[in-house]
């Protein structure tokens, strides 16, 4: 098979991380025999740099014209601390998100068994965790107006969710509810958000359609607890987008490390598959950072984009191979000895023949 897929490695750690991802990408096309086709463009920074834009009417081409896009990571510092900035890295995911049409972004938290002891939380409280969280990525407070006033002390970012983007969310989630055990949690604010209360009311009239499948409704800042106090309850949680943004950075902790958690941005046009963290900027050209979030990315994206099951599954088993055997970045390794991020690259590549 020809996968033809373009690399949007972005700031910070982005280019390091989706390189080791490549290579192990590479290694599974060549057993398996197929051919990959990279295609690389730019974003965030280095496309504000280079072009004055972060996500620059090529890059989009090449999206649009790709099977499937493995993205790294946006932003820098120096955009953070100038809040004058105009433009801004983290406008060109948005743009990206927005005119793909990647209205779902599926955040699975994986519990790997040899990390248990790794992570703050006690084992016997995460070890039956396994849930995944849909959150709703084109709409919400990301995307609604935003503004100040004149005298520039007054701001706003509001709000809004239309009927039809709520409903076609909340649709994903039941059939990916009805493919897993059937229980799906609905997580809003709406004892104090109209917009919940949309949220509510469209779960509410869908819920019919999904007699087989177990609704429950949950209240963001309870979900937060929840997460943490008793994270095997949950099955299926979808969520808008801010909301989904936090808590899945919540959820990170009970895998142990943000660094392994992967994700698939799924909707109208081609698919992008992208870690949950951030571009870590402290840690650019360190080889420290960790790269299974992005190797994990790209397991997702043979199986979402490319229906490749075995070629997936090869992926993730090597990766639990590297996490039991100890070939791990400083962030999981604590007292006992870190590897690079090329390291575990190479590492994971060479297993894999
Ligand atoms: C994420 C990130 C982005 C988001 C930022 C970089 C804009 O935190 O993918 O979760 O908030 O969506
Ligand atoms: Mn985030």
């Amino acid at each position: 098979m020809n996968l033809n897929i373009a690399v949007l490695a972005g700031d910070g750690i982005g280019p390091e991380v989706v390189e080791q991802a490549q290579k192990v990408s590479d290694a599974i096309a060549k057993k398996y025999g197929h051919t990959i086709n990279w295609t690389p463009a730019i974003t965030g920074a280095a496309a504000i740099d280079a072009v004055g834009e972060p996500y620059p009417d090529a890059t989009h081409e090449i999206c649009m014209n790709s099977d499937a896009v493995l993205f790294g990571a946006i932003g820098l510092p120096r955009f953070d601390n100038d809040p004058s900035n105009p433009v801004r890295p983290e406008q060109g995911l948005l743009a990206m998100r927005k005119k793909l049409g990647l209205y779902a972004n599926i955040r699975p938290t994986l519990v790997f068994p040899s990390l248990l002891h790794k992570s703050p939380l006690r084992p016997e409280l995460i070890e039956n965790a396994d849930f995944v969280c849909i959150r709703e990525l084109t709409g919400g407070i990301y995307f609604g107006d935003k503004g100040r006033n004149e005298a520039r002390d007054k701001a706003w970012d509001v709000c809004e969710y239309t009927k039809p983007e709520v409903e076609r969310i909340i649709r994903l989630a039941y059939t990916y509810a009805m493919a897993r055990k059937k229980k799906l949690t609905i997580v809003d604010k709406a004892n104090v958000l109209e917009t919940s209360r949309l949220w509510r009311e469209v779960g509410q009239s869908l819920e019919k359609e999904y007699p087989e499948v177990k609704t429950e409704y949950l209240l963001v800042d309870a979900a937060a607890m929840r997460i943490i106090q008793w994270p095997e309850g949950f099955d299926v949680m979808v969520t808008e987008n801010m909301f989904g943004d936090i808590l899945t950075d919540e959820a990170s902790v009970i895998s142990g490390s943000m660094g392994l958690m992967p994700s698939a941005s799924i909707g109208l046009h081609t698919s992008v598959f992208e870690p949950i963290h951030g571009s870590y900027p402290q840690a650019t050209g360190l080889n420290i950072a960790n790269p299974i979030g992005t190797v994990l990315s790209a397991a997702m994206m043979f199986e979402y984009a490319f229906k490749l099951m075995d070629e997936a599954q090869e992926i993730k088993d090597v990766v639990n191979k590297s996490l039991a055997e100890g070939i791990v970045t400083e962030d999981i390794a604590g007292k006992d000895k870190a590897y690079g991020t090329k390291e575990v690259g190479d590492w994971l590549a060479a297993q894999i023949v």
